[in-house]
């Protein structure tokens, strides 16, 4: 079978991503649009079983997950609220574990659902952190969407209830995530060439 390249993606981004930014990729792509696209379909026909009649706020996990937040939302036929907290846990490539609060939300969240969006969780200790924090916040109750789920790394026992895809123990950007503020913009996720971040 002939790997997923970039080829799979052009067509739907208009062939822009063909060299340029996507060079630091490597050639073959993780999740393609069109894979995202019908993973995030079913995602929000899950969400929206489990929260028929129920207040649900979505807390997006700034910045990472605006890509997919904006397309999950518009996959959920329900009246909910969204909002957003911004947190900063990595430095480079590798996660620190120390959690600092850069935007916290501007809604109450007495007696709602929270689902907290997340792009990626990999050891965990962003999330088991937000929970805490959360939790004392007196939420109906709290539960998690993430698009990736790197579990080969956890560290944390955190549970993620709504999970887009399994994905390799690598580092990952584009739809929303980043290395050092860069290939948020790729519509695609592929794999960083290693020789582009200086460990
Ligand atoms: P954790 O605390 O180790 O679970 O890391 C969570 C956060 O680290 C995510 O929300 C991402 O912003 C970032 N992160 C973890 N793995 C990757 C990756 O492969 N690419 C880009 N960002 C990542």
């Amino acid at each position: 079978m002939r790997p997923r390249g970039r080829d799979s993606v052009r067509g739907m981004s208009e062939g822009i991503w063909d060299g340029g930014l996507a060079d630091d990729l490597a050639a073959e792509v993780l999740f393609d649009e069109a894979t995202l696209r019908a993973r995030i379909a079913e995602l929000g026909r899950e969400i929206q079983a489990a929260y028929t009649d129920k207040p649900l706020l979505v807390v997006g996990i700034l910045k990472g997950s605006f890509l997919f937040l904006a397309d999950l939302v518009r996959a959920i036929n329900l009246p909910l609220e969204v909002d957003f907290m911004s947190v900063s846990s990595y430095r480079g490539t590798k996660s620190t574990g120390v959690v600092k609060i850069l935007k916290d939300l501007d809604v109450d969240v007495d007696g709602k659902h929270i689902l907290i969006v997340e792009d990626i969780v990999d050891t965990g200790l962003t999330l088991r952190y937000l929970l805490e924090n959360l939790e004392t916040r007196r939420p109906a109750s709290i539960e998690v969407c993430a698009l990736l789920d790197k579990s080969a790394v956890r560290k944390e026992n955190v549970e993620v209830r709504f999970s887009g895809f399994e994905c390799p123990n690598a580092f990952v950007v584009g739809y929303g995530l980043d290395y050092d503020g860069r290939y948020r913009n790729v519509p695609y996720i592929g794999v960083l060439k290693p020789e582009v971040y200086a460990d």
